[in-house]
């Protein structure tokens, strides 16, 4: 999914770039160059959004395409182009960086130390607004207090040197430590960051061999549920929603139209490329399952013969999901991720990301 956007590098940038200097027997740093036309689209954004609208991008090539006008964050990758803090900030987006640390630096107190510093000069030096942690690793109950005490510290260093930063935390979708082992204090973590995004995606049981949806409305909302039975409150919760689905090829098509497949044959597809499948291969047309509340359909490879059953989220499904977290008054809602969509100016791609965009804006 990641395209790399080459960087942008701003002549004056060179010329200032590493100075520092000594006074009164401190060593400052001088203040980083801004890459932005206008000086003064390096300044944070202030303003506290009434509702998160929330975006992960994978820094892809056509982010000067995404819907500025109606959002109030893009979380970015390291590398992303210095222009795009600049059009986010002209616009009032916030811009944060997602990323994290490893389990190893996570229970070395001097690594850890070391990352949050590297991280928040980082984060000074790009004049972004924030940061948005995915640890996303399995961990003992025991050892959740270890977590909880490195999501503090790197709020706590945010905050210090950058007021108007958001800090935020990345779950799965249920805070049930038995679907992926990560056994969190997300109650604590609530207290302490801006809001958590719970990645309502994935959600597919992966070894039980008969394809299914991604997100089915019904884990969906028992996630969020769980949550707030957790005791964080829905003030509190982003619900991230997919923009991409599961391609599985089937070993076995019953009557029914349920498809057996093999271990870890299955992959994951943007919704661009699955367009493109639906209009040109489908054997079947869009079909919904009730079960799921989540459209799929079947195509035959046309190099192997083989069947496939893609499940995806497409804007039927996915209005149903905000829908479901504004009913539950939810902070805000998300996508995974904007770089799934097709931005190519032929008229069947413009309607299909336009509707995508205008269903996750919703009203
Ligand atoms: C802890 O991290 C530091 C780097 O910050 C490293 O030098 C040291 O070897 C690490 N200790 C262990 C036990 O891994
Ligand atoms: C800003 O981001 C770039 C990568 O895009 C990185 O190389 C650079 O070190 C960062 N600036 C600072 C001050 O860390
Ligand atoms: C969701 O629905 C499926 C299919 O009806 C069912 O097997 C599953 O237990 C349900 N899960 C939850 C959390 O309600
Ligand atoms: C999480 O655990 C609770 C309590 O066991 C259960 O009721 C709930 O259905 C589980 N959540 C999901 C998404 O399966
Ligand atoms: C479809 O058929 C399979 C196997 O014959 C069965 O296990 C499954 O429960 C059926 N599904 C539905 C939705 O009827
Ligand atoms: C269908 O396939 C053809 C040949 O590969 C391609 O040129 C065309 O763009 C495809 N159409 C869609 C809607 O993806
Ligand atoms: C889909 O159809 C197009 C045009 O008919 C063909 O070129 C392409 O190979 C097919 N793709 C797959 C994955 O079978
Ligand atoms: C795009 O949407 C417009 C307006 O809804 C419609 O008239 C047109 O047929 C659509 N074009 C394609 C290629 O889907
Ligand atoms: C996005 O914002 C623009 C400018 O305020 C507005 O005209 C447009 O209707 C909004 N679009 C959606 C889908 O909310």
């Amino acid at each position: 999914m990641a395209s790399v956007v080459p960087h942008v590098f701003v002549p004056c940038m060179v010329l200032i770039l590493g100075l520092s200097w000594v006074a009164n027997g401190v060593d400052f740093q001088r203040d980083p160059p801004c890459p932005c036309s206008d000086p003064a689209l390096c300044d944070p954004i202030r303003t506290d959004p009434k509702k998160e609208i929330h975006v992960f991008s994978t820094n892809g090539a056509n982010w000067r395409d995404y819907f500025w006008d109606n959002i109030t964050t893009v979380a970015v990758q390291d590398g992303f182009d210095p222009q795009m803090m600049c059009h986010a900030h002209s616009k009032g987006v916030r811009i944060v960086v997602w990323g994290s640390f490893s389990v190893q630096t996570l229970f070395n107190e001097s690594a850890r130390n070391a990352w949050v510093e590297r991280t928040l000069n980082y984060n000074v030096g790009n004049f972004t607004d924030g940061y948005n942690i995915d640890f996303e690793m399995p961990l003992l109950k025991s050892q959740a207090h270890v977590l909880t005490a490195m999501v503090k510290q790197i709020r706590d260093a945010f905050k210090k040197a950058l007021p108007y930063s958001k800090v935020t935390f990345d779950s799965a979708y249920s805070p049930n430590c038995t679907f992926f082992g990560r056994c969190y204090d997300y109650r604590s973590i609530g207290e302490i960051v801006d809001y958590i995004l719970i990645m309502a995606y994935d959600e597919l049981d992966l070894v039980g061999l008969k394809a299914m949806a991604n997100a089915p409305l019904n884990i969906t909302t028992q996630g969020v549920d769980d949550f707030i039975k957790a005791g964080v409150p829905p003030a509190k919760l982003v619900l991230a929603n997919p923009w991409y689905g599961y391609n599985f090829p089937c070993t076995l098509l019953t009557k029914n139209d349920t498809c057996n497949y093999k271990l870890l044959t299955w992959g994951q597809q943007d919704y661009s490329t699955i367009m493109k499948l639906l209009a040109n291969n489908s054997t079947t047309g869009r079909k919904w399952s009730e079960e799921y509340q989540s459209p799929y359909f079947d195509y035959k490879d046309s190099e192997t013969g083989q069947t496939h059953q893609i499940w995806y989220d497409d804007p039927i499904s996915l209005t149903l999901r905000f829908q479901m977290a504004k009913n539950k008054q939810l902070y805000g809602v998300s996508v995974y991720q904007a770089d799934c969509l097709d931005y190519s100016t032929n008229q069947k791609a413009v309607n299909e990301t336009n509707a995508m965009w205008d269903a996750f804006l919703g009203e």
